[in-house]
């Protein structure tokens, strides 16, 4: 299946979409780890604000257009279902990826504000593999160290609470508008975002299946 989840950030998509992934044996297209691979390219052509992604994304900003537009065309183009998560960020985006691909499952996970900023500011990161933890809700067994690869655990360079506040006014602003756009489609689904992993697990899957 060709699968959308969306969320603020922090509402779990990278969590759930690593689930989705093992379950149903599809890509994980993800822009945000894809330009986090590409920090340094020099996007300075473009005539834009900054000259690289690192810049937008360590201000919480959206990179531009054209860049994540092309990122997820050659990512799509070679996958035999997908799930897709940070992406469309805003209409425009929107309006691009519905010229090249159909959805079959579009997923919208609810988080307050607070619990976001909590699970932000909290989560830690295997500076090797990937693999998400969180201070409290999601402890490795050893403090620091990654129970998959025995990598080294890091907080992400914008899950600061000045940069996590300031990209949850861009999602506020720019992704609700998207969200809103999705919501009338037959294959849109709206989750409880704000309950323990293993629970939202329990009816994303419920739906992917349902519409695969
Ligand atoms: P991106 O990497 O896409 O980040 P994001 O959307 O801000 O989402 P996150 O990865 O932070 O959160 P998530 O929802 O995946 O949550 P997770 O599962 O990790 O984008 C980063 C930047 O790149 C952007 O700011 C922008 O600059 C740029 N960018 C990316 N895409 C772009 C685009 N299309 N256009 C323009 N610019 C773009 O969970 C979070 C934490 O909570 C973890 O610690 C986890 O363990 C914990 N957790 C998860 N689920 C639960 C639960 N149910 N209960 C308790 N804790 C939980
Ligand atoms: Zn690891």
């Amino acid at each position: 299946p060709n699968v959308l989840i969306l969320g603020a950030p922090g509402a779990g998509k990278g969590t759930q979409s690593s689930r989705i992934v093992d379950e149903f044996d599809i890509e994980h297209v993800t822009t945000g780890d894809a330009l986090r691979a590409n920090k340094d390219m020099d996007i300075g052509h473009l005539d834009t604000e900054y000259d690289t992604p690192r810049a937008y994304m360590e201000a919480g900003e959206l990179v531009p257009d054209e860049v994540v537009n092309e990122i997820v065309k050659t990512a799509l183009a070679d996958a035999d279902g997908y799930v897709l998560d940070g992406y469309p960020r805003n209409l425009s985006q929107a309006e691009y990826l519905s010229e090249i691909t159909d959805l079959d499952v579009v997923l919208s996970l609810d988080v307050g504000t607070e619990e976001l900023v909590d699970r932000l500011t909290g989560r830690r990161v295997c500076d090797d593999c990937g693999t998400n933890y969180h201070v409290e809700y999601d402890q490795p067994e050893e403090e620091g160290v990654c129970d998959e690869c025995g990598g080294e655990l890091v907080q992400r360079d914008d899950d600061t609470e000045e940069t996590v506040r300031e990209r949850l006014s861009v999602f506020e602003e720019n992704t609700v508008p998207v969200i809103e756009h999705y919501e009338g489609s037959e294959a849109f689904v709206s989750i409880d975002g704000e309950r323990a992993p293993d629970a939202v697990w329990e009816d994303v899957r419920d739906a992917v299946a349902e519409r695969a």
